[in-house]
């Protein structure tokens, strides 16, 4: 077991470390940065690809927090209609040609009875299906008109880090392969998204470096009352992600929420014993957040700011740097919420690997 974990004390940790490579891996072999292009081994005319009306994702959990980072992503750059659902709620209507509908199945696993259900809804009524996950021969692979593998390595850790950045570098991928298909993107655009995912990889590793400075403030707020994650665009799924995490491995009370809807509810929480954790990077509409940040200020909440610009740190009691690499700067920046999460639960105390009462994979309905 020592062994397996390389050195580290958890799973975990050894693979939220292991995100650069994981990254590395997902691109490989998939892209001509030169030529702005991407080859993902896909069935899918370039004739379907031009027709197609919907996309749909289908997920749970971490993997749906991903799916809807993608939805920002496949509405902007591939020109399409994209709808998120929560398996367990996804119900097929085929009110429009099926055969115009995508459904896309994330899933580290391939194997949660959930996801399948939906995914067999949806076949069932005509549509093409496309997984996108970690596991070679897993159930979902054997279900679907096409897979796109995120090539993560094992994941042992119940709570997913290092899939959730495989899977968003994997679902850009296939906005970009849509994009090309589609005209929506010119040579040169894709090859700009392409060269800002290449990026990732040395990001993340710049993040992981500053692990000390998360660790120093994991352990100054681990008795706090509750946890606020909040986010804009691409910075909400990642606001929300931060929560998951935290929640699943410190059994702390996180919340994630959209800035905009703080003063619908959420703001009657906020007190000085709850830290707000703001994410204010590239495709987070930083300068809205803003707002969001000195108005928890005013109601005396702690805030450590998520960010790549130097500008607004001055306003922040703690700040994690992102470095500047434009749109894949909301998922680099996921990698410091991890970090937070995994330092406050190690504060705590508690068994990081298996959190009480989760399971890696749920393959009951
Ligand atoms: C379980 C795991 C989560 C995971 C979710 C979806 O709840 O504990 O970490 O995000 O299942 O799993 P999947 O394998 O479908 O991505």
């Amino acid at each position: 077991d020592a062994a397996e974990k390389g050195g580290y004390e958890h799973y975990m940790r050894k693979e939220i470390h292991e995100q650069p490579r994981a990254v590395r891996q997902a691109l490989s072999g998939r892209i001509d940065e030169l030529a702005g292009t991407v080859d993902l081994d896909l069935s899918l005319s370039e004739e379907y690809c031009r027709s197609l009306d919907e996309i749909q994702i289908v997920a749970c959990g971490t993997s749906y927090y991903a799916g809807l980072y993608a939805a920002g992503l496949l509405e902007e750059y591939a020109d399409v209609r994209v709808s998120v659902h929560i398996a367990s709620e996804y119900e097929f209507k085929g009110n429009r040609d099926p055969w115009r509908t995508l459904v896309v199945a994330v899933t580290q696993s391939g194997e949660t009875a959930d996801t399948l259900r939906a995914l067999r809804k949806a076949a069932g009524s005509g549509a093409r299906t496309l997984a996108v996950t970690n596991t070679v021969g897993s159930t979902v692979t054997r279900e679907v008109d096409d897979t796109v593998y995120i090539r993560a390595g094992p994941e042992i850790g119940v709570a997913a880090s290092k899939t959730f950045v495989s899977q968003v570098t994997t679902l850009t991928l296939v906005t970009v392969y849509l994009g090309q298909q589609r005209d929506a993107l010119s040579s040169n655009e894709r090859a700009s998204i392409l060269e800002e995912l290449s990026a990732v990889p040395s990001a993340i590793q710049q993040v992981l470096d500053a692990e000390p400075t998360v660790q120093r403030e994991a352990k100054a707020f681990a008795d706090s009352e509750s946890f606020f994650f909040i986010g804009r665009r691409l910075g909400h799924p990642v606001a929300l992600e931060g929560a998951l995490k935290l929640k699943e491995i410190s059994y702390e009370h996180a919340e994630g929420f959209a800035g905009g809807e703080l003063k619908h509810g959420p703001l009657a929480l906020v007190t000085e014993d709850t830290p707000v954790i703001a994410v204010l990077t590239d495709e987070t509409n930083a300068s809205e957040t803003l707002h969001n940040v000195k108005e928890v200020e005013s109601r005396g909440a702690p805030v450590i700011g998520v960010t790549s610009d130097d500008d607004p740190n001055a306003v922040f009691d703690t700040t994690f740097d992102v470095p500047s690499i434009g749109l894949m700067e909301p998922v680099v920046g996921n990698v410091y919420l991890q970090l937070f999460a995994y330092h406050v639960a190690k504060e705590k105390g508690r068994d990081i690997d298996k959190p009480r009462n989760l399971a890696k994979s749920v393959t009951v309905e």
